[in-house]
């Protein structure tokens, strides 16, 4: 029944693997998008008029820095947040830059001086009484007591002042049924293969230990904190939509609790210490009914890919009483990490969509805000404001912030004519893709802001609402997070395979755009809660040995490591920009890898590759703790296009393929895993690291 088939080659339009993109997110790029408002890629230069550079006479970089400096240090997450902190004091990443690894090579490799290490690997037990990891025997119930299948997001948080105790948060994105089982394991048990892919999704808490400053961490089985979220968990529904009329099934009657999260994608710590989770692709789990509704946000009717509807009613969309279950998912939870029993919460007034991520940040007047890409071709930017405040040491107050506020969308604006962007990625004549924008409220509150729909309507069927106000349409939005040191604002678009040369402006200005880019934002008088803002794009993405669109703000492109497909990003202590990448293989020939990025002064642009995962494999989750000397990555589907028993990588285990499939906890399968990066000189915490 649960015989996978093998999409066919040359069937995707976008840079990952085929298989990658039918089981990552249901094949959004082989079919048509879903936004067909026909909202206006803007063409217009009303606002050129006066052009934010031309009236500071500065440039693009300076003049943000200058607006931005005098805010800069207190948009930052405080360290009350998680009743522990980052590392602090000492040490600074050196490295020489990689240079492109060949997408052959089944490894992490990283610079000179550095060595890595799997902190924690699929299947691995978390409690005491976890099963151990049997390749060969498992079912929903052994997976839902052991680290879940492609982790995704990730954070690593130390206790306080204790540099020996800490913990990790990671999501677990989806499922490959065909390299998690074998053949005949899924023929014959296929109910028990269906709930262990359900039971691998999710989240994990972990604790971890080390040694002292510098040293790997290992992660604690039977942690006080560790904790399995899976797509059968209980979740509380809250802001304006619960208990909407649109969220009920025969099982929840309420419209208040819903059983799982899924395709979780990246995410956020916030600055009260909870773990924020977007919902992303998760149309793919569902049979659809052809509502237009549905179309919107890509459920089509028919069988899964993973044929959950064989076993569990509510992924049929037609089944009585289950009309309304995927409007359940796609949003934002919250999950609070120190506490295992609490229950987590998906947050209606962040809107519903496939929300790459969920970034919070606190305004300088102390109000919550969440920026969160949809991360689908020609889809949109969105913030979300709080209308209460945070109170330091109140994490119960603080967990409502996200239940009442203000939703707004993007819509950019460039100050070039339009004939200067002709969809070649040439700059204009003013020397930067550049411009201004404005932030659309959608909802205040219980009220709706967008004519002809509901609040509830509104929130659940967000697109829509967002299509009608005239939200601008993105190179697929992925990571946005804000800059703890400048308080800036970034946003990674990946690349989008359907722009075209007549549709590109001046902030998605490639036709075709197969590389992808990033964007810089900087809010109005450096106020995250303000409703204009002016941007400029850091870079266009790309080998510059073979594209002629890269561009990197200026930088000699001849200097920079190559880079294609940016996703999730991170910052270091000192506010330089690291960009992870996922597609980078399809495109440019060379594994997914981690880049650090120079944002300001005359290095602006500067992209260095610190490292590269292994074949197939994506890069995640990047925590950057500089000050540690040590990185952190998720490496995402490793050997995704292989067979079972014909993998293309053996990462992180390397058991032989000739022998058993699995020899004690190791196996002859890739696992992805939560990688650790540390310097071999290690980090006394006297000081800087090593030059390499
Ligand atoms: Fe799950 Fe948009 O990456
Ligand atoms: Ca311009
Ligand atoms: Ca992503």
């Amino acid at each position: 029944m649960l015989k996978r088939q093998l999409p066919m080659a040359g069937h995707t339009r976008g840079n990952r693997s085929p298989i990658t993109c039918q089981l990552k997110c249901g094949n959004a790029c082989a079919h048509e998008a879903p936004n067909t408002s026909g909202n206006t890629h803007f063409r217009d230069i009303a606002d050129a008029a006066i052009s934010r550079r031309a009236a500071l006479g500065l440039g693009g970089g300076l003049a943000a820095a200058v607006v931005v400096g005098a805010q800069a240090v207190s948009t930052a997450p405080t360290a009350e947040a998680h009743g522990g902190t980052h590392p602090k004091g000492g040490g600074k990443l050196e490295f020489r830059a990689l240079n492109g690894v060949p997408k052959t090579v089944d490894d992490v490799t990283v610079p000179e001086g550095y060595d890595w290490k799997a902190i924690i690997r699929w299947g691995d037990p978390l409690f005491a009484d976890s099963p151990e990891f049997d390749i060969t025997a498992q079912t929903g119930e052994s997976q839902s007591r052991q680290f879940g299948y492609n982790n995704d997001y990730l954070d690593v948080i130390t206790d306080g002042r204790d540099d020996r105790r800490g913990y990790l948060v990671s999501n677990h994105e989806y499922t490959n049924e065909n390299i998690m089982f074998s053949p005949e394991y899924i023929a014959s048990n296929p109910e028990d293969v269906v709930n262990a892919g359900i039971a691998a999704h999710g989240m994990s808490v972990v604790e971890l230990r080390r040694e002292g400053r510098g040293q790997p961490w290992e992660y604690v089985r039977g942690g006080r904190r560790n904790r399995r979220i899976t797509g059968f968990t209980p979740f509380a529904v809250d802001g304006p939509a619960a208990g909407s009329d649109l969220l009920k099934t025969v099982e929840d009657p309420e419209g208040t609790t819903v059983l799982g999260t899924l395709n979780n994608c990246a995410g956020g710590t916030t600055p009260w210490g909870t773990v924020l989770s977007g919902e992303e692709n998760f149309n793919q789990y569902f049979v659809g009914t052809g509502a237009a509704e549905e179309r919107r946000i890509g459920i089509k009717p028919g069988p899964t890919e993973r044929k959950w509807e064989t076993v569990h009613a509510r992924f049929n969309l037609n089944n009585e009483g289950y009309a309304n279950e995927a409007n359940r998912f796609g949003w934002i939870v919250e999950v609070d990490p120190e506490d295992p029993t609490s229950t987590p919460v998906k947050h209606t007034a962040l809107g519903r969509f496939k929300h790459e991520a969920g970034t919070a940040v606190l305004s300088r007047d102390g109000h919550a805000v969440v920026y969160s890409g949809d991360d689908e071709r020609n889809d949109y930017l969105y913030k979300y404001v709080s209308r209460k405040r945070y109170r330091k040491g109140d994490k119960r107050h603080n967990m409502t912030l996200l239940s009442d506020g203000t939703l707004y969308v993007a819509q950019f604006r460039g100050d070039s004519p339009e004939s200067e962007i002709d969809g070649s990625g040439d700059l204009p004549s003013d020397g930067a893709f550049d411009g201004r924008g404005r932030w659309i409220p959608l909802v205040r509150g219980n009220r709706s802001l967008v004519k002809g729909m509901t609040v509830d309507e509104v929130l659940v069927h967000t697109r829509l609402a967002a299509d009608r106000v005239g939200a601008t349409p993105m190179d697929r939005p992925e990571d946005v997070e804000t800059n703890p040191v400048t308080g800036k604002v970034y946003m990674a678009l990946t690349n989008n395979s359907d722009r075209t040369a007549q549709t590109a402006d001046e902030a998605n200005p490639v036709a075709g755009n197969r590389d992808g880019h990033v964007i810089e934002m900087v809010e109005r008088r450096g106020d995250h809660t303000a409703e204009r803002f002016s941007w400029n794009i850091l870079l266009l993405a790309g080998d510059p040995a073979k594209s002629e669109s890269a561009y990197f703000s200026g930088f000699p492109a001849e200097k920079v490591s190559p880079i294609s497909c940016p996703d999730n990003l991170a910052f270091d202590s000192e506010g330089n920009l690291w960009i992870s990448t996922d597609g980078a293989p399809g495109k440019i020939g060379f594994g997914d890898a981690l880049h650090k990025v120079t944002l300001e002064g005359r290095n602006r642009g500067r992209v260095e590759q610190f490292l590269s995962v292994p074949v197939d494999a994506e890069t995640c989750g990047p925590v950057i703790h500089d000050r540690d000397n040590s990185v952190f990555v998720n490496v995402q589907h490793p050997g995704e296009d292989g067979e079972w028993g014909k993998h293309t990588s053996y990462f992180p285990d390397y058991l032989p393929a000739s022998g058993p499939v699995q020899v004690r906890d190791r196996v002859a399968v890739p696992r992805p895993s939560v990688v650790q990066v540390f310097s071999t000189s290690g980090n006394n915490g006297t000081g800087r690291g090593r030059r390499h």
